[in-house]
């Protein structure tokens, strides 16, 4: 009898663990974060884009996200994946010059592939893929590089003739792997590209804009015939916006340096400029001062709310153009009608931000958030350590459900504080759907052992008991 009785109790603590852990991993939040490059946050008011607005108004919105300074697409990629201003991050232009290691990066002819640029920041790939899950890639800037010795567990290495569907595809296919990943990662070239060609105001746009909502509803209709799409928290961003020029608003350099004096890094409308030896005080001069709209920059005078400063690939002098303003060396230059690169206050600068999913609280909006947020706000969700970084998980809780925790700890966290977290998250809905279905296999152990106390005199039953129990325990 007292055997029967240890194996009935093993039994019932085996099937408590099981399930608790088992209602864990059923829990464990899966996030797809799309990045649409360009997206202004007000083109979802231009034209109807009822894929954008059901996300909208079934999920989590926020009206004014500040992206980061240069508001370009590589370094506002890599913030949106490390929360960490360029500065920090190394990625602090789409083209840089390293004069310590005499290398160039350069978008131009793709010339980005040296790990070293990337090294001094950890995105989150890494991260998520140390802590035991799998992540998955289709073109988001820096996923095809190998970044401390690693690539995302499944990425695409970049082809920008890979239709949208194709990409949408693999994603699916990575979710509902043998190796499942729980953070996908989708980078779309449009409205960008048409945006420069065309400028923002140009009524041409309209029919970019619905493109990109009807590949928004592409992208949920997929995941909801796989059946992804209930367990889905989908984040939809970008990482700038675009505002108008023209070709009344040109800064020509010659005008005003001798091009053989300096060397001229990336692209308008932020320059920077790496004047050649003994050439320094000769060009700020000339530069200071010589056009209304533009500004002029000694490295160590850049504003502290650019955060843009404290880096060896940050250029002794850099440029600005007021917005819609083009910086070029003369006018044989080509130019953009749309451009994007201004200084990060300005609202025609800024991306959009929606999300839906079980994260994430339904109609709810918040007036603003900065772009290095969305970091913090990743980790939580796929529950992974966050590395040191500059955004605040403190500022978008509110966009979080009531079964993600109240303890929100501070912006930067220590390994202390993300302990708490996940002593937080255990006590929350996962762990009570657990409890409970432990708590009716333990009722219905108990039954059976009753059961068998009652019928113990009779061998048979007692042997098809066991049978029971096995498969009732796997259920
Ligand atoms: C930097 O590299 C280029 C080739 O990439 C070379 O021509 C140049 O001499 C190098 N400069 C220095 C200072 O090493
Ligand atoms: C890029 O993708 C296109 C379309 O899928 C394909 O035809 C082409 O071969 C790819 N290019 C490279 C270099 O893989
Ligand atoms: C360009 O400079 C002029 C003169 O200072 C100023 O009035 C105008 O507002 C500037 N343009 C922009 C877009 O800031
Ligand atoms: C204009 O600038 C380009 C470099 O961007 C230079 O090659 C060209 O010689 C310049 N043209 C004139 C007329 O100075
Ligand atoms: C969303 O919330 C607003 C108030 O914040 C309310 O007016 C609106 O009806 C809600 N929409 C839905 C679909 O629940
Ligand atoms: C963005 O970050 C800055 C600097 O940390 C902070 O002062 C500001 O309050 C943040 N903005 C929002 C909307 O949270
Ligand atoms: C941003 O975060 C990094 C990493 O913690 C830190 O070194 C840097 O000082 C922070 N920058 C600002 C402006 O707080
Ligand atoms: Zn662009």
């Amino acid at each position: 009898m007292d055997s029967k009785f240890c194996c009935c109790v093993f039994f019932t603590l085996s099937a408590l663990t099981f399930s608790v852990a088992f209602s864990e991993l059923q829990h464990e939040q899966k996030i797809l974060l799309v990045s649409f490059d360009g997206f202004r946050w007000d083109y979802i008011y231009r034209v109807p884009t009822p894929h954008f607005h059901y996300i909208m108004k079934y999920g989590a919105y926020v009206k004014q996200v500040t992206n980061v300074f240069v508001t370009t697409t590589y370094p506002n990629h890599y913030t949106l994946v490390t929360g960490l201003y360029p500065e920090s991050h190394g990625i602090i232009a789409n083209d840089m010059y390293d004069s310590t290691r005499n290398k160039t990066f350069s978008l131009e002819d793709m010339n980005i592939y040296d790990s070293e640029f990337w090294e001094d920041a950890t995105p989150i790939w890494i991260t998520n893929q140390g802590a035991g899950h799998n992540t998955g890639a289709a073109m988001w800037p820096g996923t095809d590089v190998k970044i401390h010795g690693k690539f995302p567990t499944y990425y695409l290495p970049y082809n920008e003739s890979v239709s949208f569907e194709d990409r949408v595809r693999r994603l699916i296919e990575w979710f509902k792997s043998k190796k499942p990943i729980n953070l996908g990662l989708l980078y779309w070239e449009d409205p960008d590209e048409m945006g420069h060609n065309l400028g923002p105001d140009n009524p041409l746009m309209d029919s970019v804009i619905s493109d990109i909502d009807n590949k928004l509803g592409y992208l949920i209709s997929e995941l909801n015939k796989e059946k992804l799409w209930d367990k889905m928290n989908l984040i939809i961003t970008s990482d700038h916006g675009m505002t108008q020029c023209s070709g009344e608003k040109i800064i020509e350099l010659d005008q005003y340096v001798d091009p053989n004096d300096y060397i001229l890094i990336d692209h308008s409308p932020v320059r920077a400029i790496l004047p050649k030896k003994g050439k320094f005080d000769k060009i700020f001069a000339a530069l200071n001062n010589a056009h209304p709209n533009l500004t002029v920059y000694k490295k160590e005078d850049i504003p502290d709310r650019f955060h843009y400063k404290y880096h060896q690939r940050i250029q002794p002098i850099l440029i600005m153009a007021d917005k819609g303003w083009t910086i070029l060396q003369n006018r044989s230059n080509s130019f953009m009608l749309g451009n994007h690169g201004y200084d990060n206050a300005l609202s025609d600068m800024h991306p959009l931000f929606l999300a839906l999913g079980p994260a994430f609280k339904k109609n709810v909006s918040k007036e603003s958030i900065n772009s290095t947020d969305l970091y913090p706000l990743l980790c939580y969700i796929l529950d992974i350590p966050p590395l040191p970084h500059n955004g605040s998980l403190a500022n978008v809780k509110e966009l979080l459900s009531t079964t993600a925790p109240k303890a929100i700890s501070p912006s930067v966290m220590s390994p202390q504080s993300n302990m708490n977290l996940k002593v937080y998250k255990l006590h929350s809905y996962a762990y009570f759907v657990g409890v409970f279905l432990g708590s009716i296999i333990v009722i219905v152990f108990l039954l059976v052992f009753v059961k068998h106390l009652v019928h113990s005199q009779m061998p048979t039953i007692q042997e098809r008991n066991a049978e029971i129990a096995q498969p009732l325990l796997w259920s």
